[in-house]
């Protein structure tokens, strides 16, 4: 994402934990600024925005994609920890970026788009804190959008609902799945994940980062409070 917003001219932040990947990813890119961030930190939300401020003069565009996944586990025998986990970094850190990007895009009018997922409007077993989490973005992202456009900001609030698509997320998924005795091997777990994709491929992060794109233009210009469904058919079965 940040490299095609980036390639189609703008001024990039990136943020994350991943202080070494983030680093090297902006480094490589004029007008790319990388600055480790923790989600849950409503401190470094404050950070964040303000250094955008201070390197850019302003805020047009704000993904909020940072999420992890739950290890399979039925609903029974998850903590609360467990369960706080999940919906912290899944759902309330998209509270917390909303809320303190919308204090500096309300100056220019903007997107934030909210990477949201298919689990966001399905449920399925042994993943019941990221379904919760990821149908509350749904919901908070429409909530926002209606605030704002009665408000007049000239902020739009979309949501995007990725099917499977292969990155570290859903590697380590499936290689946990196949530890714990659940399923045969990665390759069977994968090529199981493709089936249930009618398109019949996994999909790339362009495929996301291209949607993302979208809504952060000029194209999407009336669209606000919308669910992007980006997932090589799964829902539409
Ligand atoms: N991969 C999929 O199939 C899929 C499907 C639907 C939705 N999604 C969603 O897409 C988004 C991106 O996921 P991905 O597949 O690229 O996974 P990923 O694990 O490759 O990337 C997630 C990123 O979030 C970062 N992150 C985690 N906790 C953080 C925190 N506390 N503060 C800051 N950053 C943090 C990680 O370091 C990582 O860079 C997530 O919100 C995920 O739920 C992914």
């Amino acid at each position: 994402m940040a490299r095609l917003l980036h390639g189609e001219g703008a001024n990039v932040m990136v943020t994350d934990i991943l202080e070494d990947e983030g680093h090297a990813l902006a480094d490589e890119h004029e007008n790319m600024i990388f600055m480790a961030h923790d989600v849950l930190q409503e401190d470094q939300w404050v950070a964040a925005i303000g250094a955008t401020k201070e390197a850019y003069g302003g805020l047009h565009v704000l993904v909020n994609n940072a999420g992890i996944a739950h290890n399979a586990t039925p609903l029974e025998e998850t903590s609360l920890e467990q369960w706080r986990k999940v919906v912290g970094i899944d759902l309330d850190a998209v509270f917390l970026g909303c809320k303190h990007g919308v204090g500096l895009m309300k100056d220019s009018g903007g997107s934030i788009i909210n990477i949201s997922s298919i689990y966001g409007i399905v449920g399925s077993a042994g993943q019941a804190p990221y379904h919760a989490a990821k149908g509350g973005v749904r919901l908070l992202t429409k909530a926002l959008a209606v605030e704002l456009a009665q408000l007049g900001y000239g902020i739009r609030v979309n949501s995007v609902h990725p099917g499977f698509v292969g990155t570290d997320m859903v590697r380590d998924g499936l290689r946990q799945a196949v530890e714990a005795g659940l399923m045969p091997g990665e390759n069977e777990a994968i090529e199981m994940l493709t089936m249930q994709t009618p398109i019949g491929r996994l999909g790339v992060p362009r495929d996301i980062a291209n949607a993302v794109l979208f809504l952060a233009s000029e194209e999407s210009a009336w669209m606000t409070g919308a669910e992007l469904v980006v997932d090589g058919g799964f829902t539409a079965q």
